[in-house]
């Protein structure tokens, strides 16, 4: 006589699979429906009088550096990678932009008290030259950003001589 394996352990066993997948489809769904809900982005058209590169003069190395390795967090505009258009991606970004924009905005420093404004270069000597900034979680993926010694040197100089005035 042959013994046939009762229906109830069959699906007793495949009973986490469905739940399994059902919580698959529920997240597919859900990562689907998020992709409608698009944070504003950053990036103001007009021409920024009191940018910071324009009130400090600063030479083309110093200039290049900033807009290179600051300026997509720190500034009215940010160059958009393409998967910025991708949720949660452009969630996670737009909360770096903002807090950013919120402790330095290169486009408006010159709109900040001189006591500010001075208080900010000594803030961006000392987080570019413990390394903290540009932010580990960014020049991981624009290796353009990551600053060779010698270009902290630069800027960490350059800065000085603005102190000093
Ligand atoms: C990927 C985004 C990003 C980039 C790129 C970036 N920052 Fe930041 N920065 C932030 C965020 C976010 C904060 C807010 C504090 C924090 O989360 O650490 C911040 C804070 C700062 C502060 C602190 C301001 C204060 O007064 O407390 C300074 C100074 C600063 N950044 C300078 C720079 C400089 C200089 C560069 C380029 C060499 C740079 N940052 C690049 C995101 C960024």
């Amino acid at each position: 006589m042959t013994t046939r394996r009762p229906a109830v352990f069959l699906s007793v066993k495949s009973a986490p699979l469905k739940i399994l997948k059902k919580i698959f489809g529920v997240l597919l769904l859900l990562l689907v429906a998020i992709q409608f809900f698009r944070p504003v982005k950053n990036q103001g058209r007009q021409e920024y009088t009191q940018d910071f590169l324009h009130q400090y003069q600063a030479p083309p190395e110093i200039s290049d550096m900033l807009k290179v390795a600051c300026y997509d967090c720190h500034s009215n505009n940010t160059r958009y990678p393409w998967y910025a258009n991708i949720q949660p991606v452009a969630w996670y970004l737009t909360n770096h932009i903002r807090d950013g924009k919120k402790d330095l905005n290169f486009d408006e420093f010159g709109s900040y008290t001189p006591k500010r404004q001075q208080h900010k270069l000594e803030e961006i000597q000392s987080q570019v030259k413990k390394g903290k900034m540009p932010l580990a979680s960014y020049t991981l993926i624009h290796a353009d950003a990551r600053l060779t010694v010698a270009q902290r040197d630069t800027l960490v100089h350059w800065i000085d001589g603005l102190l000093q005035h």
